[in-house]
């Protein structure tokens, strides 16, 4: 008989970053490399933002918000996001979703409200879990955590082409501010500040290829 790891032994690999440091993009690639499953974080914070706007709550309004997390009637099946059974996955990349997921997530009650869904996503073999807390909160007995970095003008550049590629309209300057925004808010907020775990990698991929970047976090794992 195959032999079963206890639950808490089932590896995870942690990538934590600000937002648009490419982390989405390297954790599905390291995912698909190793085989391992994939928790995008940040989808359920969106999920979370998108819901709050569908069913009128507003996002200062933090309990109400964690009771309407609580309740969230959300799927992930073949790279698509459903919410109460409607595939959304393109409605959650708008940015206004993005800021607001940002705003959301300040708040102490939405992310405990949120924490057994994302431990649910390690499962054998492992998990490469991509978000803000990954390493510090979630699972902080990761094999490997990740900080990725990049510039904040690097950053905004992805931003542009990945909202165009995607249908949406971007204006350079707007996503500058909002970025930075986005940044301070994450970073200084009392709740799972973004910020990297004592022992983190850090990895600034303002220069780096998506496929150096990978190929870095899955040379740290193989090592560890
Ligand atoms: O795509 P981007 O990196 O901008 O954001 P995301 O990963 O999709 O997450 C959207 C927002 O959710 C972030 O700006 C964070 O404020 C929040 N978030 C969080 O607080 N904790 C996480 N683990 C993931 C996302």
């Amino acid at each position: 008989m195959k032999p079963t790891r206890p639950f808490h032994q089932t590896p995870v690999i942690a990538i934590d970053g600000p937002t648009a440091s490419g982390k989405g993009t390297v954790a599905a690639l390291v995912a698909a490399q190793l085989g391992f499953h994939l928790l995008d974080s940040g989808a359920l914070y969106r999920l979370a933002a998108l819901a709050s706007v569908r069913y009128g709550v507003a996002a200062d309004d933090d309990a109400a918000l964690a009771a309407l997390v609580g309740d969230l009637h959300i799927t992930f099946r073949e790279g698509c996001a459903q919410l109460d059974g409607v595939d959304v996955s393109s409605d959650i990349r708008a940015e206004e979703i993005g800021n607001r997921a940002s705003a959301i997530a300040v708040h102490q009650s939405v992310r405990a409200a949120l924490v057994a869904r994302q431990r649910a996503f390690r499962k054998e073999p492992g998990l490469v879990a991509d978000g803000r807390d990954m390493g510090t909160v979630i699972f902080p007995d990761a094999v490997l955590k990740v900080f990725l970095t990049a510039s904040v003008e690097a950053r905004a550049a992805r931003r542009y082409k990945q909202l165009i590629q995607k249908g949406f309209s971007a204006n350079m300057d707007n996503l500058l501010r909002d970025l930075r925004e986005r940044d301070e808010r994450d970073s200084n907020r009392a709740a799972a500040p973004l910020k990297p775990a004592a022992d983190a990698k850090l990895l600034d991929t303002s220069a780096l290829s998506i496929d150096q970047a990978v190929d870095e976090v899955v040379k740290w794992y193989r090592e560890r």
